[in-house]
């Protein structure tokens, strides 16, 4: 704490991200990284970026990136605006969309821990709705006034996909708020609501090139709406910083998104192991919250969640663990390789005798 400090950042309780230890060599498996390389031709085209043109700014508005993008998705360069990782875009949406000390806004009670953080650094007064043991959004809670509306589709940290029926109704319901839908693990199994923006202007969509692009170290994220939305994001941008995405991460994530094939297989190796190491989990009696994401959640009736986290952590296999009440139990594993799941499941055995 400091006297320098101003009162906000004083009161303010920051996000934890993962941890990123050099003391031993661990398997990741805590920060949700895809565990594939990039694709080599992202690769390339940031070496062939990295030279004499770095003396020049960026183009502010990504068109280049922006145009592959609403190829990619079907939509027209417009309803794209391209971010510093999705994170930026979520941040950057909160003095967008939301009043100060207005109504609240609402997401789920479990849910990505970074929206309260957001709220309480632009002074956006929120309310927290209910999931269900199994930590599924119901459409229900969102139906009471509110500025605004934040759905991590599939949800995090359980994994849990959020059903069509669900989002639509909470998108018809809404119509005079924004609906944000977090979509950073959509690509493993989810439903994306991209088909939805031209039905609601009200609907935006945020995606990330760190999960399924395996580049969560390059920061690139994009968030697609009608031009309503896009433009209100333009508008904190350009006052802000004009410059959010540097020359190498537009050059790799215009190739990560052209690069469709290493996308597609990828992603099934995820899925595959996903689905191979949860069903294992289950015969071995965990409990294991079907997951369309590249993690799983999962607990056990006999081993309390900061347990399993500590003695896999001295196996050496990090994994994340959430000390807040209705999650506490539990573990969220990343899918990792092959290998690393076959030595996770191993060290799962050891550390419960199964
Ligand atoms: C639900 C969710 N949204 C957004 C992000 C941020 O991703 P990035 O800023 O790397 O694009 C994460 C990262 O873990 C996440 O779990």
């Amino acid at each position: 704490m400091s006297r320098y400090w101003s009162e906000a950042i004083r009161n303010i309780e920051p996000y934890v991200p993962g941890e990123q230890p050099k003391d031993r060599k661990y398997i990741k498996l805590n920060t949700n990284e895809n565990p594939y390389p990039p694709s080599p031709r992202a690769i390339e085209a940031i070496r062939n970026a990295a030279g004499e043109s770095l003396r020049l700014y960026p183009d502010p508005t990504g068109k280049e990136l922006r145009e592959a993008i609403a190829r990619h998705c079907r939509l027209h360069k417009n309803n794209v605006f391209v971010g510093n990782g999705s994170d930026e875009l979520l941040a950057f949406s909160f003095p967008a969309f939301f009043e100060t000390a207005g109504k609240p806004i609402l997401f789920a009670e479990v849910t990505y821990s970074f929206y309260p953080v957001y709220a309480a650094l632009f002074n956006i007064n929120y309310r927290l709705i209910p999931v269900d043991e199994e930590f599924t959004v119901f459409e229900e809670g969102y139906r009471q006034d509110n500025s605004g509306i934040i759905i991590a589709n599939p949800n995090a940290p359980s994994g849990k996909g959020v059903s069509a029926s669900a989002i639509e109704s909470i998108l018809s319901n809404n119509k005079n708020s924004v609906v944000i839908l977090d979509e950073a693990y959509v690509d493993f199994g989810g439903e994306t609501s991209v088909p939805l923006i031209s039905d609601y202007p009200n609907l935006l969509v945020i995606k990330t090139f760190s999960k399924s692009h395996s580049l969560a170290g390059l920061r690139v994220g994009y968030a697609l709406g009608s031009e309503e939305l896009t433009g209100g994001l333009i508008r904190v941008k350009d006052s802000f910083n004009s410059y959010t995405v540097d020359r190498l991460a537009l050059a790799g994530a215009l190739e990560a998104i052209n690069d469709d094939a290493y996308f597609q297989e990828t992603r099934s190796r995820i899925i595959k192991s996903r689905e191979r190491v949860s069903a294992r989990l289950m015969e071995m009696g965990f409990t294991v919250i079907p997951s369309q994401a590249n993690f799983i959640f999962m607990s056990s009736n006999r081993f309390h969640g900061s347990y399993l986290f500590g003695r896999l952590r001295e196996e050496g296999i990090l994994v994340r663990h959430f000390n807040k009440p209705k999650v506490d139990n539990f573990i969220r594993v990343t899918i990792g390789t092959d290998e690393e799941m076959d030595l996770f499941l191993e060290a799962i055995e050891a550390v419960t005798g199964e």
